[in-house]
């Protein structure tokens, strides 16, 4: 039995901002973002949520699936920014899509978050416990973003990707997966949520927004994800030359070009989506794959790598077939 990804969505607000946009309201140019990044625009909400924007995709990866909402017996939603501290964005997509028998509930393991939360599923699959999941990586990331501090809010976007797992037997499916956090380094990409406002202390109104020491991040991702991967990639009895896409975390072109020369492989098996979407935390990987399905990328028995990096530390790995 194996936990195979039978359908796939994803949605972006309707409001595209550029580069040269921003350029209008900030101290930035579309040279330096393009080339310290590789990013060109992105997606940012006006009237969608990362709930609305959640239960889009899942419509569109059920559609794609040809499973019903009642088929659903999991929801999980990997995410940072959630409408609501409660409900969980999982709750209320279950609302939304009338997925009246799941179980649902978010996780939060930032960027990594897709990865934790398809990892979750496919332990829930393997058991036998549940057959079929919705997985979510949904983020409203713009409104966490200090507008004041160009070396971040530039880097991020808004959307959800969505992917339905299946329980089946065959070869198809997830074949290893590698997962790891480090929270003595957590600082270096933080947000720190609501302070004490209890009445024995004094209230500080301080509201606070996404820090990111960049290079310090920048480090971590071009050695622990070539390592992630290499260990993923083994454990799934495979080698690095047998891999026919990485479908990697979008948060910098060049740390996408770093690891495809630690692990000595072609660049063009590593989709790109930032150039137009930006990074969008645990969002970015189920859009990647959502635009390499719908693109037709992605063939019967074709071995595809994901990985997932970012605020936590955290870190997560998989090899499947597709
Ligand atoms: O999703 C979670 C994972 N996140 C990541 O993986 C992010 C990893 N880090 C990175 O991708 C890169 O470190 C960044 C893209 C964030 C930054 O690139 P960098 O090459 O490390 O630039 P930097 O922070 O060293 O800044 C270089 C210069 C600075 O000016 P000085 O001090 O050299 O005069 C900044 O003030 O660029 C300046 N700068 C900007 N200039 C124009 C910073 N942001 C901007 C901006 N526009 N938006």
């Amino acid at each position: 039995m194996r936990a195979r990804i039978i359908g796939t969505g994803s949605c972006l607000p309707a409001t595209v901002v550029t580069n040269d946009d921003l350029s209008k309201i900030m101290d930035t140019s579309d040279e330096w973002i393009s080339s310290r990044t590789g990013i060109k625009e992105r997606h940012l909400v006006k009237e969608e949520t990362t709930a609305s924007m959640s239960a889009e995709a899942a419509k569109r990866a059920m559609d794609n699936a040809g499973v019903a909402a009642e088929e659903i017996d999991l929801i999980i939603v990997g995410t940072l920014s959630a409408d609501y501290v409660t409900p969980s964005c999982a709750c209320e997509v279950q609302a939304k899509i009338g997925a009246k028998n799941a179980v649902a509930f978010d996780i939060n393991a930032a960027c990594a978050g897709f990865m934790f939360a398809l990892n979750i599923a496919n332990v829930y699959l393997q058991m036998g416990t549940y057959k079929t999941a919705l997985i979510l990586g949904a983020e409203t990331l713009s409104k966490i973003m200090d507008w004041n501090d160009r070396s971040t809010c530039v880097l991020f976007g808004d959307g959800a990707g969505a992917a339905v797992v299946r329980a089946e037997e065959g070869t198809a499916g997830l074949l290893a997966f590698d997962q790891g956090s480090d929270g003595v380094r957590g600082s270096v990409l933080a947000c720190r949520g609501r302070s004490n406002n209890n009445p024995l202390v004094e209230t500080s109104k301080d509201l606070t927004y996404v820090h990111m020491d960049g290079q310090e991040v920048y480090k971590f991702a071009v050695t622990a994800v070539p390592c992630s991967l290499q260990k993923t990639i083994q454990k799934a009895g495979l080698t690095v030359e047998e891999i026919d896409y990485f479908a990697l975390h979008q948060a910098n072109i060049r740390i996408l070009q770093s690891v495809a020369k630690r692990l000595k492989t072609a660049e063009d098996k590593f989709p790109i989506s930032l150039d137009h979407c930006g990074n969008i935390s645990a969002a970015s990987v189920p859009i990647l794959l959502d635009e390499m399905n719908r693109k037709g990328m992605l063939l019967p028995r074709m071995k595809i790598a994901l990985s997932g990096f970012g605020g936590g530390l955290t870190w997560a790995s998989a090899v499947m077939e597709w």
